[in-house]
């Protein structure tokens, strides 16, 4: 069979982590997408980098909107990251020369998802964006195909691996915020800018798919509330200990009488709570339908192996020729995402 041929955009940890997922998993891999799937363009900035990755034999691109255009390439995987400037670029340029996109990029599709979904449908080509929610919980998945018999109440979590980390810490060790930051750094789960994560809108990117997927319909963003970590103390966490709830960044999109509320904030959940239990770099995804009842996600929420391993499914979807391009068929209502209020930050 020949061998699907992945370019991947951007090596940073999720980059090298698919890397590494795509190569040491490859008899499994194959054996499930019916062919190889195989790397065989990289692009980054930097090629003397060491990041514990073989690179010998690929085709090395500065730019990654070269990459794009790379004949050894079938597929481009979007790990640049940021909702403007290369990764942006990089997705137009393979969406038009009729290559498929595999992106972990939240940002971009909450700013840039209705453009983007509408190009991909006149080009005819899929873009799956697992990767881009909660990092290894499939539920992209699980509200599209899962879940697609129910209408869906809720839709909610835990959704920055960072933040809970940084909380989970704190309350465990009674550290320091900027000490306990500077860790989820080193471990690869923070964001190139940190702020976006501990201020709440890198949950928010994540609740606005989610929404957009559940309520297949516009979400009102003018109501959006997004409030992020930076205030919470030791002392907060503390006194929520001591009256038996514990302090967790949630995201939650409901539908209501009037349309659909989304907000992002810290949240005092009572310590019994299933989802007080999600600790650290765990995140989980919560969604109520009207016939199947509450349903419950929870697994690593960043970090280079859980992110890669969504990554790698939407690429084993597609080798299988499951991940379509038909969006509104689907009632998805990524097509029709508005921008997020980004002066939310
Ligand atoms: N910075 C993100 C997080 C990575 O901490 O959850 C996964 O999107």
């Amino acid at each position: 069979h020949k061998p699907l041929r992945v370019g991947i955009a951007g090596l940073g940890t999720v980059g090298a982590g698919t890397v590494t997922v795509l190569r040491q998993n490859a008899a499994i891999i194959a054996a499930r997408a019916g062919r190889p799937i195989t790397v065989t363009a990289v692009s980054a900035r930097d090629r003397t980098r060491d990041r514990g990755i073989a690179t010998e034999g690929l085709n090395w691109h500065d730019d990654p909107v070269a990459l794009a255009a790379d004949p050894d390439v079938d597929v481009v995987v979007e790990v640049i990251g940021g909702s403007e400037g290369p990764a942006a670029e990089t997705v137009r340029a393979a969406i038009r020369a009729g290559k498929p996109v595999v992106t972990a990029n939240k940002a971009l599709l909450a700013l840039h998802g209705a453009e983007l979904a509408a190009l991909a449908e006149t080009h005819g080509v899929p873009l799956g964006f697992e990767a881009a929610v909660a990092g290894g919980i499939p539920a992209i998945k699980a509200l599209r195909e899962g879940l697609a018999a129910n209408e869906i109440i809720s839709v909610s979590g835990i959704l920055n691996g960072t933040c809970n980390y940084i909380l989970t810490v704190m309350r465990e060790q009674g550290r320091d915020f900027a000490e306990v930051l500077a860790d989820a750094q080193a471990f690869g789960y923070a964001e190139a800018d940190p702020a976006f994560d501990i201020n709440g809108v890198d949950a928010a990117h994540k609740l606005a798919i989610l929404g957009a997927l559940a309520f297949g319909q516009p979400v009102d963003f003018s109501a959006l509330h997004v409030e992020g970590i930076r205030r919470i103390t030791a002392l907060d966490i503390a006194f929520a200990r001591e009256l038996g709830f514990r302090i967790k960044l949630l995201g939650i999109a409901r539908r209501t009488a009037d349309g659909v509320s989304m907000r992002v904030h810290p949240a005092m959940v009572p310590e019994a709570e299933e989802i007080a239990q999600v600790d650290g770099v765990f995140n989980a995804v919560v969604a109520e339908g009207n016939f199947v009842g509450r349903v419950m996600l929870m697994g690593r929420g960043a970090g280079a192996g859980p992110t890669a391993s969504a990554v790698v499914a939407d690429l084993i979807d597609l080798a299988r020729g499951r991940l379509t391009p038909i969006w509104g068929a689907e009632g998805d209502a990524l097509g029709q995402l508005p921008a997020l209020p980004m002066s939310a930050h």
